[in-house]
């Protein structure tokens, strides 16, 4: 029989006292020892499995994956997070963010619109090779892209573009179909009007819903259009709205977006910090960022060695974790846009290119982390994952 040492801890006596009166009131509660952890697992998993129910065709280029989860309640979320896809094409494992499109009131299933994107790997595997019924791996819903009531204004101005409407739609459902008290004004560009997404949807609420305004700009219109057209200036704002007071603004869009209309609006006077924005990704052309070194060219090649890991070749212009991955080391990732900090490795040697934005902490940036999914090598590297 094995001496039971803990009977001999300074105050084991008192502890098994307690616990008997304890018991005996119904105070008790070590036997629920797991229920938090168990309770938060279901509201924040890492990993869902889910299942393709429809896909719903919203424009030539975009489409809807409507996504139940065959076992167990899909975890709730804030209108304008995002889920991550981990997937493995031709080989390659690899993680995509989208944005949920459906409303969180809608508990049942999340939607995500996906729009094509010219040589994208994820976003046509997912137009044109799933259907309904395939199985989808995803993380918990993420991101920090939502109207909080106790910092944004009640009025939102949402600034869309392309398949940036995602996040919007879900704030828009959210708010029409549950009636909140928040008035929402929606800029929506595209090319035309036909490679707007959603766009009977929104002009059925813009009628509908005296608290939403849909205002579709059509950059390249069809002639004779009698709507908004051109870029979203800060010109066509002022004109839509009474002033920039009491708003807060999202943006929502590829990176080119951004360039343009931030220095509009604070050319209408909005403070920084009542712009918000989602970012889609690393930029589409890193050369064009402030800062790039103009002497390096995309296509000149770099040494990477990961410590105790492979000695590899990854080009300049080409984000670190995507070399990386494409080549067989996987780098967990969620965002994929510099932002959640999941991808971060340690530069052991070497220098890397990170756009403005990429948001590293303060502590990793002084012990020489980085955020492999928008870090682009500028020399040879000596990496630890
Ligand atoms: C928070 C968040 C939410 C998002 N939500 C949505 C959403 O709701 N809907 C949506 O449609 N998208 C969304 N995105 C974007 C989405 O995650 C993907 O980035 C998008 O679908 C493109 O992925 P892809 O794999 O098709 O393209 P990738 O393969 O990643 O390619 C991206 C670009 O790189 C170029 N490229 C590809 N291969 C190479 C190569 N070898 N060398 C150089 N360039 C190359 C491609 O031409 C393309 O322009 C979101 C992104 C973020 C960060
Ligand atoms: S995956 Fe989020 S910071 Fe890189």
């Amino acid at each position: 029989m094995p001496r039971e040492i803990y009977k001999e801890f300074d105050g084991y006596d008192e502890i098994i006292r307690e616990r008997e009166v304890l018991r005996k009131y119904g105070l008790d509660f070590s036997p629920q020892k797991d229920a938090p952890e168990q309770y938060i697992a279901r509201l924040h998993p890492r990993r869902l499995t889910l299942r393709v129910s429809d896909i719903i065709p919203e424009t030539s280029s975009t489409g809807t994956l409507r996504l139940v989860r065959p076992e167990g309640a899909l975890p709730p979320f804030l209108a304008g997070q995002y889920i991550a896809l981990f997937l493995e094409i031709g080989g390659v494992r690899t993680a995509r963010p989208y944005s949920i499109s459906s409303g969180p009131h809608q508990t049942g299933y999340y939607d995500l619109t996906v729009r094509r994107v010219k040589n994208g790997l994820v976003s046509n595997y997912l137009l044109d090779e799933i259907k309904p019924g395939d199985l989808l791996e995803s993380s918990g819903p993420e991101g920090r892209f939502y109207h909080n009531p106790l910092f944004h204004d009640r009025t939102m101005v949402c600034l869309a573009g392309g398949s940036g409407i995602t996040p919007f739609m879900s704030m828009i459902r959210e708010v029409v179909e549950r009636g909140l008290d928040r008035e929402i004004f929606l800029f929506y560009g595209n090319r035309t009007l036909q490679d707007a997404a959603f766009h009977n949807q929104l002009l059925y609420c813009n009628e509908r819903f005296a608290n939403f305004h849909y205002l579709p700009v059509a950059e390249t219109p069809e002639r004779e259009y009698p709507g908004l057209s051109g870029l979203i200036t800060g010109e066509l704002i002022k004109k839509s709205l009474k002033d920039v007071e009491d708003k807060t603004f999202y943006l929502c869009g590829p990176q080119a977006m951004y360039d343009f209309c931030i220095p509009e609006l604070e050319g209408l006077g909005v403070a920084p910090r009542k712009i918000r924005r989602e970012i889609y990704g690393p930029p589409a052309q890193v050369t064009q960022a402030p800062n790039w070194p103009v002497e390096i060219k995309t296509d000149q090649f770099f040494t990477v060695k990961v410590k105790s890991g492979p000695e590899l070749e990854v080009p300049a212009g080409t984000p670190l974790g995507t070399s990386l991955e494409r080549q067989g080391v996987t780098i967990p990732s969620l965002c994929r846009s510099g932002e959640c900090s999941r991808c971060r490795v340690k530069i052991l040697s070497g220098k890397v290119f990170e756009p403005p934005g990429t948001l590293v902490r303060r502590s990793d940036r002084r012990y020489g982390y980085t955020h492999a999914c928008v870090a682009y090598p500028l020399s040879d590297l000596e990496i630890m994952l």
